[in-house]
């Protein structure tokens, strides 16, 4: 992994952005790592996909003692081809039908599960261990990596998010109303913020990003810069 000059830290980087759905975390994170030479860890897509096993198994998602039986055998690989994360469960390349809305349903519930969250977490430090790292996500800085040099928060209104989300589904030539998106986004910040297991928070030592006013460039910048800095006060 490239090495930035100044940074000589004797263990690997860690990066952890936090933050509600839709804010542009996954984009933002991607291409900031692309820029600092860091690995991307998109930890949503690693809950995506541990929901996908429990629909292939055909398993209740509520029933929390079924789904932690069948977690030693859960087989989640990130692998990188074309500078894109690609996730694979149990060797088969998952990465577009983690998308679909049945998943998107069942993740929060699956996501839920504290062994769940555990075994995935144990997923995460291992990768965060090895590489230099960005990993988004909801609880990283506050559960997974308390110890990361630099903690994130990135948000933007609810209103912005949504609006975000409208245009990238017209764009996509399929149907919205934007009422609709917008309750969506809500409830979704209410289950992430409500969850009695890691629920969605800042960590007390992160730097807030709130990208309402800002376009993806400039989020970009900020992040970048923000690490940037964070790292030079630190080396
Ligand atoms: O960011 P996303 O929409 O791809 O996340 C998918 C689901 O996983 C969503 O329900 C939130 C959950 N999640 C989580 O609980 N903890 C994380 N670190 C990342 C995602």
């Amino acid at each position: 992994m490239p090495q930035q000059k100044g940074w000589d830290f004797t263990h690997m980087i860690n990066v952890a952005i936090d933050g509600p759905s839709g804010a542009g975390k996954s984009s933002i994170s991607r291409e900031a790592a692309r820029r600092l030479g860091f690995v991307y860890v998109d930890t949503g897509a690693m809950y995506r996909a541990a929901a996908l096993y429990v629909m292939q198994h055909r398993i209740d998602p509520d029933d929390a003692e079924k789904v932690g039986s069948i977690l030693p055998m859960l087989d989640i690989e990130l692998k990188y081809e074309d500078g894109e994360q690609k996730v694979y469960l149990c060797g088969e390349n998952v990465s577009r039908v983690i998308r679909t809305r049945e998943v998107t349903r069942c993740a929060p519930i699956v996501s839920a599960i504290p062994k769940v969250r555990q075994c995935l977490s144990d997923m995460q430090q291992e990768i965060a261990r090895k590489n230099n790292i960005i990993m988004d996500g909801r609880d990283i800085g506050t559960v997974v990596l308390p110890h990361a040099e630099v903690k994130i928060f990135l948000t933007a209104s609810p209103e912005v998010r949504a609006q975000r989300r409208y245009k990238e589904l017209i764009e996509k030539g399929m149907e919205a109303d934007y009422e609709i998106v917008l309750a969506d986004i809500k409830e979704r910040d209410y289950f992430d913020t409500h969850k009695p297991i890691s629920p969605l928070r800042p960590a007390k030592d992160s730097i807030m990003i709130d990208t309402s006013e800002i376009d993806f460039e400039q989020s970009v910048q900020l992040v970048v810069d923000t690490i940037r800095n964070k790292l030079d006060a630190r080396a």
